[in-house]
């Protein structure tokens, strides 16, 4: 194995309060209840679905006559989950398609719905298989039903629109079929002649995806002033429309400069209309493997590459402020996750879809926990995508059906929605590595609520539990309860034949105590429920 166990200690955050050498536990963790990040906004637990192998059409829709259990077409097993982990909001409809979309295919009665070359066909897995909806798109699953299936799942929707290949009046009118009043407009009649006499309503709305590239290879000034365009007298309907600007892909420092320079050189007013700016970023290995199947160091690669969010949304953040003084716009991460190559076992056609693992769990805990020490910048994360697809938190074929271990982290990680976020010292050993450089054995967040709090803690280390102490300060932890995801096998993953191989599993002995002494398990991520006296 090519690291080596370092006996010094990383801080994670300011060191404010010095944490006493303790040299009873590996580890310690502090957590500061009265410095305050911000509130957890639950849009951070958002999900993204994208016109993409089996993520809609097998994945979200299976239609009405289908034998699959469904509720009106959509999936009903998924709906049942995500009403589990409180799913806050879901983008559509891409993602790279979003751009080759035009919405008014996906409206009216289903069968005089146009079929269109989906933006995907080219990609080779796809040439190679059979014709289907992820090659020649049918049109059967549009706007009507997507927000029926966020209605069913307790989310907003957050739709992506064209701005490659429609004009900003299509954009207009999109808003104007969503969110014009009942009867009012010929284009709300059409809405309720789909089954929605209602608004839906719409506020989140994104113009265009990853402009630097599919969306339409702009520069960022020239972004900018498309951006202004499109968002520019679109009609309101006593919504608080929130425009998400198309952000810069992963280290893309220059895209982030130059669209905000370019956005307010007429007029700093324009930060008003802009709610976040969209930041990609996904993980893999150099070697793009398979997700099943690593080794230690890939394993160790991983999660090193995920913690490089830390540093994206910083520097962003920093940039983003030398324009925004009153920091009005917030980041809004809406695609993140781990990428490996389409597992072979799945069928081709199913793009990006593979297994993950534990480790993707914990790249996925990791990430979590870092949009929460950032809830002051992050307003919406989106893992990307929901079902079938890269990171994903469901795998569906047919009438199988299965949820993966990152549906048990984003369950796991439902009660910091709406919590505040605390400055959480974590004093722990580091993992340095041949590969990556130096990673923390122990990251993660704290929220507060009241008189209790949630502390969510990533142990990346394969072999070695950490004893740490846990002091909270000026409270005494008078109770705790953990939730732990782990495995001896760090290649457990969830299949239709064994959806259960791996969950969460309730330690409810953790010895008590103020400090609370508590190991996290090798390899795992841990929920401690902490109440507070
Ligand atoms: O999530 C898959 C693709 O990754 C999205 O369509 C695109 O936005 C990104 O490059």
């Amino acid at each position: 194995m090519s690291r080596v166990l370092r006996r010094q200690f990383l801080l994670s955050g300011l060191a404010l309060v010095a944490p006493r050498p303790s040299f009873s536990t590996g580890a310690r963790i502090d957590i500061l209840p009265d410095e305050q990040i911000g509130v957890i906004s639950p849009h951070i637990y958002g999900h993204f679905t994208e016109h993409l192998g089996g993520c809609i059409y097998d994945g979200v829709w299976v239609g009405e006559n289908s034998k699959v259990p469904n509720i009106g077409g959509i999936r009903k097993d998924l709906v049942d989950h995500l009403k589990r982990i409180k799913a806050p909001v879901i983008r559509w409809p891409g993602g790279c398609f979003a751009d080759s979309y035009n919405w008014r295919d996906g409206v009216g009665p289903r069968d005089h719905r146009p079929r269109r070359t989906n933006f995907w066909a080219n990609t080779p897995y796809l040439w190679k298989s059979s014709d289907g909806p992820s090659k020649y798109e049918p049109n059967q699953f549009g706007t009507n039903e997507f927000a029926r299936f966020c209605k069913l799942a307790g989310a907003e929707p957050y739709f992506a629109a064209n701005l490659r290949s429609l004009q900003a009046f299509d954009f207009y009118e999109w808003v104007e079929y969503c969110n014009s009043p009942t009867g009012s407009t010929s284009l709300a009649d059409l809405r309720g002649q789909g089954g929605s006499r209602d608004p839906f309503p719409v506020r989140f709305w994104g113009v265009g995806n990853e402009s630097w590239g599919c969306g339409g290879s702009f520069t960022g000034d020239e972004y900018a002033i498309e951006f202004r365009r499109y968002i520019e007298w679109v009609p309101r309907f006593a919504q608080d429309l929130k425009f998400i600007a198309s952000g810069p892909n992963v280290a893309d420092y220059a895209w982030t400069r130059s669209f905000f320079e370019k956005l307010v050189e007429k007029d700093k007013g324009a930060l008003r209309d802009v709610f976040g700016t969209a930041l990609h970023y996904y993980c893999g290995t150099t070697d793009q493997g398979s997700s099943i199947d690593f080794s230690n160091d890939g394993w160790y690669e991983l999660l090193s590459k995920a913690v490089r969010m830390e540093e994206l949304i910083s520097n962003h953040w920093q940039i983003m402020g030398e324009v925004d003084t009153e920091r009005r716009v917030k980041l809004v991460v809406d695609e993140w996750g781990a990428w490996h190559r389409t597992d072979p076992g799945i069928a081709p056609s199913y793009l990006f879809a593979y297994y993950p693992t534990l480790r993707d769990a914990l790249v996925s805990g990791i990430t979590l926990d870092i949009f929460n020490r950032h809830a002051d910048k992050v307003a919406m994360a989106n893992d990307a995508q929901l079902i079938n697809n890269i990171n994903t938190l469901f795998l569906a074929a047919d009438d199988h059906f299965t949820a993966t271990p990152i549906f048990h982290v984003f369950e796991m990680y439902a009660p910091h929605q709406g919590s505040t976020s605390v400055r959480t010292i974590i004093s722990a050993p580091s993992l340095s590595q041949k590969a990556t450089g130096a990673l923390a054995v122990l990251s993660g967040s704290c929220s507060v609520k009241d008189s209790r709090a949630v502390l969510t803690i990533v142990n990346g280390d394969i072999q070695n539990a950490q004893e740490s102490e846990i002091n909270i300060r000026n409270r005494r932890i008078t109770s705790a309860r953990a939730t732990v995801l782990t495995s001896t096998d760090i290649h457990a993953h969830n299949t239709f034949d064994s959806p259960n191989a791996l969950q969460p599993k309730e330690d409810n002995n953790p010895r008590l105590g103020s400090p609370l002494n508590y190991s996290f398990a090798p390899a795992s991520v841990t929920r401690l429920d902490l109440e507070l006296g």
